[in-house]
């Protein structure tokens, strides 16, 4: 071995002890002939110094050491004076005494260095990934993936699940991306596409009969892009056979407890909270609220249908919604201006306003204040149940509109005003979502997940006399406001799919064409089953304490889909085009 040691394992006790390290070169300080070098590896730093007064070669060559070339150092192992302590470097009660120095490699002059805190952009660190990924932050993040799926797959195995996987390159899946597509040279003017989860294969594992199944999955999906998604992302994927909802949610419960208490050492209640669709996005206006801390959206249907502000009353008469918050001990901290961008943030969320009172002295101080008896500005404060000195914000629009308004908006107060603590997790179930929603502009209905999932066994009849009220069996997880995960129980019933279908205007070819080996195998007995899958990369994420997913992933893609170490995608040679028939008609 080139090292007895790692840079982070030595301590005084140590001291006396010919050692071997090699890592990379990363603090460098030259005291009038002592050179005093961190030596550095992904376990940690450990101080070498040389001495170059002995006035040997090997001291001399100190000199000639660059940030990031690789080392291998051999010396003793020496406890420093009391005074000369490090308190930061877990091994910074001693110093290595170099004797013998190699140098296994120099380095170009890196473009920024790993152990800085000021670091370039992202753009240039992705472009550098290799020096980028010895940072620690990086460091800790692979460690802590690695950590998690060793985890995962020892809770499945002791819980009797199978790893099976399922194929890459196969037929488009139903998760509603745009797919990645893979031409294929054997069968001209084919393609297959990359899966964007492996929901079909799995359902046909439970109709094999293999009841318990785990994949940690790689999905690809060509979809926007934003900081908890990436094209190319991993799912740990499970599917059980013979259960309801609540043996799915027990499986998942019972991970994620494992997760919290080995992983983030982390209290928490169990099982997990769960919460309806229904009631959640009334009082949070969301499907994955934060609940880290309060908020709650309060509804003002009936002050606002008989005060004085045409806005509110016109909202409540053509059928609207006028609901509000209470950002606590805000009114002074918020100025106008502040309020002004508010107003235009919550624009971007289709609401047309945000009305603002201030709470002094019992009342309601605003602009429109005039408009709200003594009374109602009374009213006002008491349902909201806001104080002297908090500052209220309400939007008039659809309850649509009201509800993504309002949840932008809690999320951001509650960041701004530092309501949460942002070393805290909060984990809790959404069940009974929508089967389908109507789409307005389309006129038709479409599936809420996909079009697998079984409705609410109490609304079977309402397939046929109000679509909109059907619940399915589906559920999501929800973990500091991010969906970690989201699965549902499948149809197995073959009369109660076809229903599904017709309702989602699929017609028997289109099935035959999208889903058809699906429904084949659902054809040869199919036991009732369901599952879910979590988002790896956004779960790593969460317990880093991170926001952006790239930093969790080894050789991410940016926000455009590129990698820009790599450079893919890139163009290819004609002749592999050729081979795949393909022709390119690329726009000027
Ligand atoms: P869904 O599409 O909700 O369900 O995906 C499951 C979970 O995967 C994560 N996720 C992503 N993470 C990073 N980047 C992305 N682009 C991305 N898209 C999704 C989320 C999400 O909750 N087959 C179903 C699951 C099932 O029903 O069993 C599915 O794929 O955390
Ligand atoms: P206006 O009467 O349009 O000048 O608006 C008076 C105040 O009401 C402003 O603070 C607007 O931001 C606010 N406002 C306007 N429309 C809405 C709405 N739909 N919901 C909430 N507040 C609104």
């Amino acid at each position: 071995m080139l090292r007895t040691h790692t840079c982070g394992e030595l301590r005084k006790s140590h001291a006396g002890q010919q050692v071997k390290l090699s890592g990379w070169v990363d603090k460098y300080r030259d005291h009038a002939g002592i050179v005093f070098i961190d030596l550095r590896d992904r376990y940690g730093k450990t101080q070498i110094k040389f001495n170059l007064e002995d006035g040997s070669d090997i001291q001399k060559s100190a000199r000639s050491l660059r940030h990031e070339d690789v080392v291998t150092v051999t010396g003793e192992v020496v406890a420093r004076p009391e005074d000369m302590v490090n308190p930061k470097l877990e091994s910074g009660e001693i110093e290595v005494r170099v004797a013998d120095l190699i140098i296994q490699s120099k380095s170009d002059t890196p473009p920024f260095l790993p152990s800085s805190s000021d670091l370039p952009n992202e753009e240039l660190r992705l472009k550098n990934r290799v020096v980028d990924l010895r940072r620690p932050e990086l460091q800790n993040a692979m460690v802590l993936r690695h950590k998690f799926t060793k985890l995962i797959r020892d809770y499945f195995d002791a819980q009797g699940f199978l790893d099976i996987e399922t194929p890459i390159l196969g037929r488009s899946t139903p998760e509603g991306a745009r797919d990645y597509l893979v031409p294929s040279r054997i069968h001209e003017g084919c393609f297959y596409a990359l899966p964007q989860s492996p929901q079909i294969f799995k359902q046909l594992l439970m109709c094999s009969g293999y009841d318990r199944y785990m994949q940690i999955a790689r999905c690809f999906r060509d979809e926007d892009l934003r900081a908890d998604r990436q094209p190319e992302f991993t799912q740990i994927d499970l599917e059980m056979a013979f259960v309801e909802q609540d043996d799915v949610l027990g499986v998942i419960d019972g991970m994620v407890d494992k997760i919290l208490t080995d992983l983030a050492g982390i209290q928490h209640q169990m099982p997990l909270p769960r919460y309806s669709y229904a009631d959640v996005m009334e009082r949070f206006g969301s499907d994955k609220p934060d609940m880290r801390f309060g908020m709650e959206l309060v509804d003002l249907a009936e002050i606002a249908g008989r005060c004085d502000f045409g806005v509110f009353k016109n909202t409540i008469e053509a059928g609207n919604r006028v609901r509000g918050l209470v950002a606590p001990q805000a009114a002074d901290k918020y100025t106008r201006k502040k309020i002004d961008e508010l107003t235009e943030f919550v624009k971007d969320y289709g609401a047309k306003g945000l009305a603002f009172f201030r709470v002094k002295e019992g009342a309601l101080d605003s602009p429109i204040a005039k408009f709200f008896s003594e009374d109602d500005q009374k009213a006002i404060i008491e349902k909201l149940g806001a104080e002297n000195g908090d500052l209220i914000f309400c939007v008039a629009d659809t309850n649509a509109v009201s509800s993504a308004a309002l949840a932008a908006l809690r999320n951001r107060l509650g960041e701004e005003l530092e309501l949460y603590d942002p070393k805290a997790f909060s984990c809790l179930w959404v069940v009974d979502f929508p089967l389908m929603h109507f789409d307005e502009d389309e006129k038709r209905w479409y599936a809420e997940h996909h079009p697998f999932c079984y409705p609410h066994p109490d609304d079977l009849e309402k397939l046929d006399s109000d679509p909109a009220a059907v619940r399915a069996q589906s559920y999501d997880l929800v973990v500091n406001g991010y969906e970690a995960a989201s699965g549902s129980i499948r149809i197995h019933d073959s009369a109660i799919q076809q229903k599904v279908f017709d309702l989602l205007e699929i017609n028997p070819e289109e099935a035959e064409r999208r889903f058809g080996f699906l429904l084949q195998g659902l054809r040869f007995g199919a036991p009732p089953h369901g599952g879910a899958a979590l988002g790896l990369d956004r779960w790593v994420m969460l317990l880093c304490g991170y926001d952006n997913i790239r930093d969790v992933i080894a050789f991410p893609k940016t926000q455009k889909a590129s990698d820009l170490l790599s450079g893919a995608p890139s163009d290819v040679d004609p002749k592999q085009l050729r081979e795949l028939y393909i022709k390119l008609d690329l726009p000027e």
